[in-house]
């Protein structure tokens, strides 16, 4: 069957990696930038690995320089979300592609991206909430800035503070200062962790940087005791499988252990993380989840209920959207 219009909640999407290559394109002939080395003869996004990949990923983010372009970005990728069926998701944003970490031009950006995602509950019925990320291979000195604009514009829209980015790059514990000043604001955590890195570096990260949400989280599969914490701690896993195959973190979708940690208790959701760069979409990912493992609308709906339930919004969001 198609999942194309069942009602799906994704919380793990990279506002810039959502981006179409065209739209991508279509701005850099405007500014008269030569980005052609980032796209292969088909027009997709090309690179050789994930290192090369957040290379390709920054050259792309060079077309985005104002608020306006990240007006349009919002609704473009919004569209794509709503046209698979998503009915909430939440979204990466980073200063540092946002005015590099300056509170006064970060505050513009952010007021156009919530100005398109309200356009776009109003037209296509889809709620958006953003979780400001670091990049962690810019090193902790230039987390300190990005957390603090998230701390001064938390809000309805603005809800949480992650890190993405290099995940072998320090150490967990380098960004406890941009964490600690997120959580004193109130805002709600989550941090890339366990793609690339092993079961190490999650449990670094749960005990130095206290997140409720893991981005992948993957790599706990290779140690049971920190699978038994994960089930304990309530911890929930954004999981994006299409992501883990075509990066090559996990093996093929038959090996991919989504399944087996949901089956063992693990609160896992499913993402696409980067659509374009990753040739997925949510619908796709519903699709290769019936193909692999045999879900069905049951599945399906208790992943939405778990994404739900772990979302970075109030109540009254929750139930606009159930
Ligand atoms: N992983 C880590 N960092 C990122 C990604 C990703 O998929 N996309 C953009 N930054
Ligand atoms: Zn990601």
């Amino acid at each position: 069957m198609s999942w194309q219009s069942f009602p799906k909640v994704e919380l793990h999407l990279h506002l810039e990696g959502g981006a179409p290559p065209a739209f991508i394109r279509g701005l850099a002939r405007e500014k008269n930038i030569d980005l052609s080395g980032i796209f292969s003869d088909t027009g997709g996004y090309a690179y050789r690995d994930f290192d090369h990949f957040l290379k390709i990923y920054e050259a792309a983010c060079t077309v985005l320089q104002g608020p306006e372009d990240f007006y349009r970005l919002t609704l473009a990728v919004l569209e794509q979300s709503a046209a698979h069926g998503v009915v909430y998701s939440e979204t990466f944003l980073s200063p540092d592609f946002c005015g590099g970490g300056d509170l006064s031009a970060w505050r513009e950006y952010l007021a156009a991206i919530e100005a398109a995602a309200d356009e776009a509950e109003a037209t296509l019925g889809i709620t958006l909430r953003g979780i400001v990320t670091c990049i962690r291979h810019l090193g902790p000195d230039q987390a300190r800035p990005a957390a603090r604009c998230a701390a001064e514009t938390r809000g309805r829209f603005l809800t949480g503070f992650g890190m993405a980015g290099g995940e072998m790059v320090g150490r967990p514990g380098d960004f406890a200062w941009a964490f600690d000043a997120a959580r004193e604001a109130g805002l709600e955590l989550t941090c890339h962790a366990g793609e690339w890195g092993g079961p190490d570096m999650i449990a670094e990260t749960v005990s130095h940087l206290a997140p409720s949400r893991l981005g992948h989280g993957i790599n706990v599969i290779h140690d049971d005791a920190l699978v038994d914490k994960v089930v304990e701690d309530g911890l929930v896993l954004e999981v994006c499988p299409g992501s883990n195959v075509f990066l090559g973190a996990s093996g093929d979708w038959a090996d991919h252990p989504i399944a087996v940690l949901r089956d063992r208790g693990v609160k896992v959701t499913v993402s696409t993380d980067d659509p374009p760069f990753f040739h997925t979409t949510m619908t796709r990912e519903f699709e290769m989840l019936e193909r692999t493992f045999g879900w069905g609308e049951e599945d399906f709906a208790a992943l939405n209920q778990t994404a739900l339930d772990a979302a970075f919004c109030d109540a009254e969001t929750k139930e606009k959207v159930a």
